[in-house]
Protein backbone atom coordinates (compact mmCIF):
# COMPACT_ATOMS: atom_id res chain seq x y z
CA UNK A 1 0.00 0.00 0.00
CA UNK A 2 1.40 3.27 -0.96
CA UNK A 3 2.15 6.01 1.71
CA UNK A 4 -0.51 8.47 2.23
CA UNK A 5 0.89 12.31 2.38
CA UNK A 6 -1.42 13.54 4.54
CA UNK A 7 -1.97 15.79 7.47
CA UNK A 8 -4.48 14.28 9.18
CA UNK A 9 -5.22 14.99 12.73
CA UNK A 10 -4.81 17.72 14.97
CA UNK A 11 -3.50 16.82 18.35
CA UNK A 12 -3.94 19.56 20.65
CA UNK A 13 -1.75 17.32 23.19
CA UNK A 14 1.03 19.92 23.42
CA UNK A 15 -0.16 22.83 22.07
CA UNK A 16 1.62 26.05 22.57
CA UNK A 17 1.10 29.82 21.59
CA UNK A 18 2.67 30.87 18.63
CA UNK A 19 2.38 34.61 17.23
CA UNK A 20 -0.61 34.00 15.54
CA UNK A 21 -2.27 32.23 18.07
CA UNK A 22 -2.35 29.09 19.50
CA UNK A 23 -0.61 26.09 17.18
CA UNK A 24 -1.18 22.60 17.25
CA UNK A 25 0.99 18.96 16.66
CA UNK A 26 -0.39 16.91 13.58
CA UNK A 27 0.10 13.50 12.93
CA UNK A 28 -0.58 11.72 10.26
CA UNK A 29 -1.43 8.13 8.26
CA UNK A 30 1.62 6.80 7.00
CA UNK A 31 0.72 3.36 5.71
CA UNK A 32 -2.09 0.95 5.85
CA UNK A 33 -1.39 -3.11 6.27
CA UNK A 34 -4.69 -4.91 4.37
CA UNK A 35 -3.27 -7.91 6.14
CA UNK A 36 -4.31 -6.85 9.62
CA UNK A 37 -6.52 -4.02 8.70
CA UNK A 38 -3.93 -2.10 10.73
CA UNK A 39 -2.96 1.82 9.83
CA UNK A 40 0.28 3.33 10.41
CA UNK A 41 0.20 7.06 12.60
CA UNK A 42 3.26 8.99 12.83
CA UNK A 43 4.31 12.20 14.10
CA UNK A 44 7.63 13.78 12.20
CA UNK A 45 7.66 10.82 9.81
CA UNK A 46 9.31 11.97 5.86
CA UNK A 47 8.62 15.17 4.42
CA UNK A 48 5.79 15.62 7.37
CA UNK A 49 6.88 18.68 9.67
CA UNK A 50 6.10 17.84 13.22
CA UNK A 51 6.79 19.86 16.13
CA UNK A 52 5.57 18.36 19.45
CA UNK A 53 6.98 20.93 21.31
CA UNK A 54 5.69 24.57 19.88
CA UNK A 55 3.42 22.87 18.24
CA UNK A 56 3.28 22.86 14.16
CA UNK A 57 0.03 24.24 12.76
CA UNK A 58 -1.67 26.62 13.30
CA UNK A 59 -5.15 25.70 14.95
CA UNK A 60 -6.98 28.30 13.04
CA UNK A 61 -6.78 25.41 9.73
CA UNK A 62 -9.74 23.47 9.52
CA UNK A 63 -7.99 19.08 9.97
CA UNK A 64 -10.42 16.26 11.52
CA UNK A 65 -9.17 15.40 14.78
CA UNK A 66 -7.74 11.99 15.61
CA UNK A 67 -10.10 10.36 18.44
CA UNK A 68 -9.24 6.92 19.50
CA UNK A 69 -10.77 3.96 22.03
CA UNK A 70 -8.67 1.83 23.75
CA UNK A 71 -10.40 -1.82 24.23
CA UNK A 72 -7.81 -3.76 24.81
CA UNK A 73 -7.58 -5.12 21.06
CA UNK A 74 -4.49 -7.64 20.80
CA UNK A 75 -1.63 -6.32 18.73
CA UNK A 76 -1.74 -8.47 15.34
CA UNK A 77 1.65 -9.57 14.27
CA UNK A 78 2.78 -6.66 12.56
CA UNK A 79 6.66 -6.97 12.39
CA UNK A 80 8.64 -3.49 13.53
CA UNK A 81 11.61 -2.65 12.46
CA UNK A 82 13.02 0.53 13.77
CA UNK A 83 15.71 2.52 14.10
CA UNK A 84 14.95 3.40 17.41
CA UNK A 85 12.61 1.36 18.96
CA UNK A 86 11.79 3.36 21.74
CA UNK A 87 10.50 5.64 19.77
CA UNK A 88 8.61 3.98 16.76
CA UNK A 89 5.90 1.33 16.47
CA UNK A 90 4.38 1.23 19.24
CA UNK A 91 0.72 -0.21 19.45
CA UNK A 92 -2.55 1.54 20.04
CA UNK A 93 -4.30 -1.38 21.71
CA UNK A 94 -7.83 0.15 20.62
CA UNK A 95 -9.21 1.82 16.99
CA UNK A 96 -8.81 5.32 16.14
CA UNK A 97 -11.38 7.54 13.68
CA UNK A 98 -10.99 10.75 12.39
CA UNK A 99 -14.15 13.67 13.00
CA UNK A 100 -15.08 16.10 10.28
CA UNK A 101 -12.64 19.10 9.96
CA UNK A 102 -13.07 21.49 12.39
CA UNK A 103 -11.01 24.53 13.87
CA UNK A 104 -8.76 23.38 16.84
CA UNK A 105 -9.16 27.12 18.10
CA UNK A 106 -12.84 26.74 18.88
CA UNK A 107 -12.25 24.48 21.27
CA UNK A 108 -11.05 25.63 24.81
CA UNK A 109 -9.32 22.69 26.53
CA UNK A 110 -8.70 19.03 25.82
CA UNK A 111 -11.40 17.74 27.82
CA UNK A 112 -13.73 20.01 25.14
CA UNK A 113 -11.88 17.40 22.60
CA UNK A 114 -12.67 14.52 24.25
CA UNK A 115 -16.30 15.88 24.17
CA UNK A 116 -16.46 16.15 20.55
CA UNK A 117 -14.96 12.76 19.67
CA UNK A 118 -17.66 11.39 22.45
CA UNK A 119 -19.88 13.45 20.04
CA UNK A 120 -19.17 11.88 16.88
CA UNK A 121 -18.45 8.08 17.62
CA UNK A 122 -19.75 7.38 21.14
CA UNK A 123 -19.25 6.72 24.76
CA UNK A 124 -15.29 5.58 25.50
CA UNK A 125 -13.72 7.95 22.43
CA UNK A 126 -11.49 10.39 23.27
CA UNK A 127 -8.71 12.34 21.93
CA UNK A 128 -5.60 10.22 20.50
CA UNK A 129 -2.48 11.91 22.03
CA UNK A 130 0.99 12.07 20.66
CA UNK A 131 1.93 9.34 23.09
CA UNK A 132 -0.31 7.02 22.81
CA UNK A 133 1.75 4.06 21.10
CA UNK A 134 2.55 1.78 23.33
CA UNK A 135 6.15 -0.17 24.25
CA UNK A 136 7.27 -3.41 24.89
CA UNK A 137 10.59 -3.80 25.55
CA UNK A 138 13.10 -5.56 22.91
CA UNK A 139 10.07 -4.94 19.93
CA UNK A 140 12.58 -4.46 17.19
CA UNK A 141 12.05 -6.76 14.61
CA UNK A 142 9.73 -8.93 15.76
CA UNK A 143 6.50 -11.28 15.39
CA UNK A 144 4.40 -10.88 18.09
CA UNK A 145 0.84 -11.30 18.70
CA UNK A 146 -1.63 -12.32 21.51
CA UNK A 147 -2.24 -11.90 24.97
CA UNK A 148 1.19 -11.12 25.67
CA UNK A 149 1.23 -8.08 24.35
CA UNK A 150 -2.27 -6.76 25.68
CA UNK A 151 -1.51 -7.75 28.88
CA UNK A 152 1.38 -6.09 28.71
CA UNK A 153 -0.40 -2.87 28.13
CA UNK A 154 -2.72 -3.31 30.85
CA UNK A 155 -0.08 -2.93 33.08
CA UNK A 156 1.43 -0.29 34.46
CA UNK A 157 4.81 -0.85 33.57
CA UNK A 158 4.46 -0.60 29.77
CA UNK A 159 6.33 2.10 28.25
CA UNK A 160 4.94 5.22 26.86
CA UNK A 161 6.60 7.29 24.76
CA UNK A 162 6.21 5.96 20.79
CA UNK A 163 6.19 8.93 18.04
CA UNK A 164 4.11 6.49 16.27
CA UNK A 165 1.58 3.48 16.54
CA UNK A 166 -0.31 0.95 14.94
CA UNK A 167 -4.32 1.01 14.83
CA UNK A 168 -7.29 -0.53 13.97
CA UNK A 169 -9.09 1.38 11.47
CA UNK A 170 -12.73 0.61 10.52
CA UNK A 171 -11.29 -2.92 10.74
CA UNK A 172 -14.40 -4.38 8.58
CA UNK A 173 -15.38 -3.07 5.99
CA UNK A 174 -12.19 -1.85 4.72
CA UNK A 175 -10.07 -5.43 5.10
CA UNK A 176 -9.97 -8.05 2.41
CA UNK A 177 -12.73 -10.80 3.72
CA UNK A 178 -11.17 -14.13 4.21
CA UNK A 179 -14.01 -15.93 2.58
CA UNK A 180 -15.31 -13.65 -0.27
CA UNK A 181 -11.77 -12.14 -0.94
CA UNK A 182 -13.01 -8.96 -1.59
CA UNK A 183 -13.24 -5.36 0.92
CA UNK A 184 -17.25 -5.74 1.94
CA UNK A 185 -17.33 -1.83 1.15
CA UNK A 186 -16.06 -2.65 -2.30
CA UNK A 187 -18.82 -5.30 -2.81
CA UNK A 188 -21.30 -2.81 -2.28
CA UNK A 189 -19.75 0.61 -3.60
CA UNK A 190 -17.86 -0.40 -6.43
CA UNK A 191 -14.69 1.60 -5.07
CA UNK A 192 -12.48 1.62 -2.34
CA UNK A 193 -13.11 2.59 1.00
CA UNK A 194 -11.98 6.41 1.39
CA UNK A 195 -11.85 7.23 5.06
CA UNK A 196 -10.97 11.09 5.81
CA UNK A 197 -7.20 10.29 6.25
CA UNK A 198 -6.62 9.49 2.69
CA UNK A 199 -5.97 11.53 0.26
CA UNK A 200 -9.21 12.01 -2.21
CA UNK A 201 -7.97 10.50 -5.67
CA UNK A 202 -8.76 12.54 -8.81
CA UNK A 203 -11.01 10.44 -11.15
CA UNK A 204 -9.60 10.19 -14.34
CA UNK A 205 -12.26 9.66 -16.51
CA UNK A 206 -16.07 11.40 -16.67
CA UNK A 207 -18.99 9.51 -17.52
CA UNK A 208 -22.61 10.35 -17.42
CA UNK A 209 -24.57 9.74 -14.54
CA UNK A 210 -27.13 6.89 -16.36
CA UNK A 211 -23.63 5.28 -17.67
CA UNK A 212 -22.40 5.62 -14.20
CA UNK A 213 -25.14 3.89 -12.43
CA UNK A 214 -25.19 0.96 -15.43
CA UNK A 215 -21.55 0.77 -14.97
CA UNK A 216 -22.17 0.56 -10.86
CA UNK A 217 -24.94 -2.08 -11.51
CA UNK A 218 -22.84 -4.22 -13.64
CA UNK A 219 -20.15 -3.98 -11.13
CA UNK A 220 -21.71 -4.58 -8.43
CA UNK A 221 -23.84 -8.09 -10.09
CA UNK A 222 -20.28 -9.12 -10.80
CA UNK A 223 -18.65 -8.57 -7.42
CA UNK A 224 -21.64 -10.16 -5.65
CA UNK A 225 -21.33 -13.37 -7.53
CA UNK A 226 -17.78 -13.66 -7.04
CA UNK A 227 -18.32 -12.82 -3.25
CA UNK A 228 -21.01 -15.74 -4.00
CA UNK A 229 -18.26 -18.24 -5.51
CA UNK A 230 -15.90 -17.73 -3.09
CA UNK A 231 -18.06 -18.75 -0.12
CA UNK A 232 -19.66 -21.41 -1.89
CA UNK A 233 -16.06 -22.96 -2.26
CA UNK A 234 -15.02 -22.34 1.21
CA UNK A 235 -18.08 -24.13 2.02
CA UNK A 236 -16.97 -26.97 -0.02
CA UNK A 237 -13.79 -27.09 1.48
CA UNK A 238 -15.35 -26.77 5.13
CA UNK A 239 -17.76 -29.50 4.09
CA UNK A 240 -14.93 -31.85 3.02
CA UNK A 241 -12.57 -31.00 6.20
CA UNK A 242 -15.18 -31.95 8.23
CA UNK A 243 -16.61 -35.03 6.65
CA UNK A 244 -12.93 -36.63 6.28
CA UNK A 245 -13.19 -37.51 9.76
CA UNK A 246 -17.17 -38.22 10.45
CA UNK A 247 -17.88 -41.02 11.74
CA UNK A 248 -21.43 -42.10 10.26
CA UNK A 249 -21.92 -44.87 13.42
CA UNK A 250 -25.45 -46.76 13.49
CA UNK A 251 -26.06 -49.11 16.68
CA UNK A 252 -29.13 -51.94 17.06
CA UNK A 253 -31.33 -51.94 20.60
CA UNK A 254 -29.82 -54.33 23.15
CA UNK A 255 -26.20 -53.11 22.02
CA UNK A 256 -24.11 -51.86 24.79
CA UNK A 257 -22.84 -48.46 24.43
CA UNK A 258 -20.88 -45.81 26.34
CA UNK A 259 -22.25 -41.88 26.08
CA UNK A 260 -19.67 -39.13 26.19
CA UNK A 261 -20.37 -36.75 28.86
CA UNK A 262 -20.84 -33.16 28.01
CA UNK A 263 -19.83 -29.89 29.76
CA UNK A 264 -16.97 -29.30 31.93
CA UNK A 265 -16.02 -32.48 33.62
CA UNK A 266 -12.63 -33.33 36.06
CA UNK A 267 -9.67 -33.51 34.24
CA UNK A 268 -8.85 -37.43 35.14
CA UNK A 269 -12.39 -38.34 34.85
CA UNK A 270 -13.57 -40.50 32.05
CA UNK A 271 -14.71 -39.13 29.17
CA UNK A 272 -18.11 -41.49 28.99
CA UNK A 273 -20.53 -42.52 31.11
CA UNK A 274 -21.92 -46.18 30.71
CA UNK A 275 -22.31 -48.85 29.95
CA UNK A 276 -25.76 -48.30 28.78
CA UNK A 277 -28.08 -50.50 26.96
CA UNK A 278 -30.04 -49.24 23.74
CA UNK A 279 -33.27 -50.22 24.24
CA UNK A 280 -35.19 -48.03 21.45
CA UNK A 281 -34.52 -46.50 18.13
CA UNK A 282 -35.83 -43.47 17.61
CA UNK A 283 -35.48 -41.61 13.89
CA UNK A 284 -32.12 -42.11 12.62
CA UNK A 285 -29.99 -40.04 15.02
CA UNK A 286 -31.37 -40.38 18.25
CA UNK A 287 -31.56 -42.86 20.42
CA UNK A 288 -32.76 -44.26 24.09
CA UNK A 289 -30.23 -45.55 26.41
CA UNK A 290 -30.94 -47.44 29.77
CA UNK A 291 -28.03 -47.55 32.80
CA UNK A 292 -27.29 -50.76 33.11
CA UNK A 293 -26.27 -50.77 36.09
CA UNK A 294 -29.05 -48.07 37.36
CA UNK A 295 -32.25 -49.16 35.60
CA UNK A 296 -33.81 -45.75 36.37
CA UNK A 297 -31.38 -43.93 34.50
CA UNK A 298 -32.96 -43.78 30.87
CA UNK A 299 -32.24 -41.01 28.66
CA UNK A 300 -32.41 -40.47 25.01
CA UNK A 301 -29.43 -38.96 23.26
CA UNK A 302 -27.56 -38.35 19.84
CA UNK A 303 -26.14 -40.62 17.87
CA UNK A 304 -23.03 -38.28 18.42
CA UNK A 305 -22.63 -39.02 21.93
CA UNK A 306 -22.85 -42.91 21.59
CA UNK A 307 -19.53 -45.36 21.43
CA UNK A 308 -19.57 -48.78 20.92
CA UNK A 309 -19.08 -50.71 24.66
CA UNK A 310 -16.82 -49.44 25.83
CA UNK A 311 -13.71 -47.38 25.05
CA UNK A 312 -13.72 -45.71 28.71
CA UNK A 313 -10.64 -43.55 29.19
C1 LIG B 1 16.14 -2.49 14.91
O1 LIG B 1 16.10 -3.33 13.75
C2 LIG B 1 16.78 -2.79 12.62
C3 LIG B 1 16.58 -3.74 11.46
O2 LIG B 1 16.93 -5.06 11.81
C4 LIG B 1 18.24 -2.54 12.95
O3 LIG B 1 18.88 -1.94 11.83
C5 LIG B 1 18.34 -1.61 14.14
O4 LIG B 1 19.70 -1.44 14.52
C6 LIG B 1 17.58 -2.20 15.33
N1 LIG B 1 17.61 -1.29 16.45
C7 LIG B 1 17.88 -1.66 17.69
C8 LIG B 1 17.93 -0.58 18.71
O5 LIG B 1 18.06 -2.83 18.00
C1 LIG C 1 -19.80 -1.10 6.78
O1 LIG C 1 -20.45 -0.42 5.74
C2 LIG C 1 -21.85 -0.44 5.80
C3 LIG C 1 -22.37 0.24 4.55
O2 LIG C 1 -21.86 1.53 4.41
C4 LIG C 1 -22.29 0.26 7.08
O3 LIG C 1 -23.71 0.24 7.16
C5 LIG C 1 -21.70 -0.45 8.27
O4 LIG C 1 -22.03 0.23 9.46
C6 LIG C 1 -20.20 -0.52 8.14
N1 LIG C 1 -19.67 -1.36 9.20
C7 LIG C 1 -18.64 -0.99 9.94
C8 LIG C 1 -18.23 -1.95 11.00
O5 LIG C 1 -18.06 0.05 9.78
C1 LIG D 1 -29.90 -43.64 39.00
O1 LIG D 1 -30.29 -42.73 37.97
C2 LIG D 1 -31.20 -41.72 38.40
C3 LIG D 1 -31.61 -40.91 37.17
O2 LIG D 1 -30.49 -40.43 36.47
C4 LIG D 1 -30.51 -40.83 39.46
O3 LIG D 1 -31.38 -39.83 39.91
C5 LIG D 1 -30.07 -41.72 40.61
O4 LIG D 1 -29.34 -40.95 41.54
C6 LIG D 1 -29.19 -42.88 40.13
N1 LIG D 1 -28.93 -43.79 41.23
C7 LIG D 1 -27.67 -44.14 41.59
C8 LIG D 1 -27.57 -45.12 42.72
O5 LIG D 1 -26.69 -43.66 41.03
Amino acid sequence: MALVLLFTALLLDGAATSANGRMGLTFRKTIHQAEFGIDGFACGDGPNVCDPYTGDTDCSRKLPVLCKRIDSSPRPAYVIITRNPSLNGGWLMGHVATTVPVQGSQFKNLRDVDLFCKGSFGVGWVTAAFHDGRLIPGMNNTRYSGKEWTNYGLTSTYKQGAWSFWAYVSAYNNTRHATTKIEPFTVMYDRHCQLSFDLQQTPTSIVQPCEYVKQLHQYISQANQMAQQNIEQQQQGAKSRYNQNKRNPSYDVVDYVCVARVGMRPKLASKNDGPYKITQKRGQLSYIVQDSRNLSDVKQVHVQRLRPYCQLQ
